[in-house]
């Protein structure tokens, strides 16, 4: 989370004190407020959920990592050849997560070594994304998502945080993003990482893993009926966050009124 919001533009000045007002406020009015925000992979809503806790000081929950950290323990243990009980590495995960601050995103530690660089990548999203189809895996990761909801509040991004795990969040937001700028966004980034990829597979690979997370029984890809949907596919990040913060403002000062049908 390298995204610094400079406060020499007068706009991002007063929007980030504008978050911070809206905090409060959400504080005040509630006991332990929740922003959710869910979307389709890559489509920012990590991003926009680590900004948001960073400005706010509020805890952050990304709840695809407790699905990419048992995916990685399942692959080291042999899931492909099926000697692993998925449901009991759930129950009983063998890693941790480890923060510096409650706002900042978790590093993964199994075995005494950081995971985190390995956890990350669409490899490891893919199995997680198979993984994520079974209720009781689901049912056991749901438990340690609920325990991360603390004062002073809490932002929580994923797929399923204002449909199933926080259904009474205070805010719901889905993001959205046309594949092609998604899978460019993710390109972009294993060129960083790796000097390697490929745009077209990238594509493929991102296409499928949300089908699957739309079309799986339990807890599907989908927005909470009130959520604020943003499209961020011609938007940069710093745009998305303005947008996200606006439209978070407007539905607080006007809850009944912004409803999605
Ligand atoms: O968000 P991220 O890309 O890290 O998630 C990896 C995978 O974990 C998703 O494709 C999805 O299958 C699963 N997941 C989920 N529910 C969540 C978060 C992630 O099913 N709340």
């Amino acid at each position: 989370m390298n995204i610094k919001l400079s406060t020499k533009n007068v706009h991002i000045g007063k929007l980030r004190h504008q978050l911070r007002q809206l905090g409060k406020s959400l504080q005040r009015e509630h006991v332990m407020p929740v922003i959710t925000i869910d979307g389709p992979a890559a489509s920012g809503k990590g991003v926009i959920a680590g900004m948001l806790a960073q400005e706010m000081r509020w805890n952050l929950l990304d709840s695809g990592v407790f699905y990419r950290a048992v995916a990685y323990v399942a692959q080291e243990r042999g899931v492909e050849r099926g000697q692993v009980d998925l449901i009991e590495l759930a129950r009983n995960p063998p890693f941790f997560l480890c923060r510096p601050a409650p706002w900042l995103p978790p590093s993964v530690f199994f075995e005494g070594r950081d995971i985190t660089r390995f956890v990350r990548t669409e490899e490891i999203a893919d199995i997680a994304s198979k993984i994520a189809t079974i209720g009781e895996v689901r049912g056991a990761l749901m438990l340690r998502m609920l325990a991360e909801k603390n004062t002073p509040g809490l932002i929580a991004d994923g797929r399923d945080m204002g449909t199933v795990v926080f259904p009474d969040a205070t805010i719901k937001i889905f993001t959205v993003s046309q594949l092609e700028v998604r899978a460019k966004r993710r390109f972009e980034q294993a060129m960083e990482d790796k000097g390697e990829g490929s745009l077209l597979g990238i594509m493929q690979t991102i296409q499928m893993r949300d089908r699957r997370d739309e079309m799986r029984a339990i807890a599907p890809l989908k927005p909470a009926k009130n959520a604020i949907i943003i499209d961020s596919s011609q938007m940069t990040v710093v745009e998305t966050f303005c947008h996200v913060v606006s439209g978070l403002i407007g539905r607080n000062e006007a809850p009944l009124h912004s409803v999605t049908k």
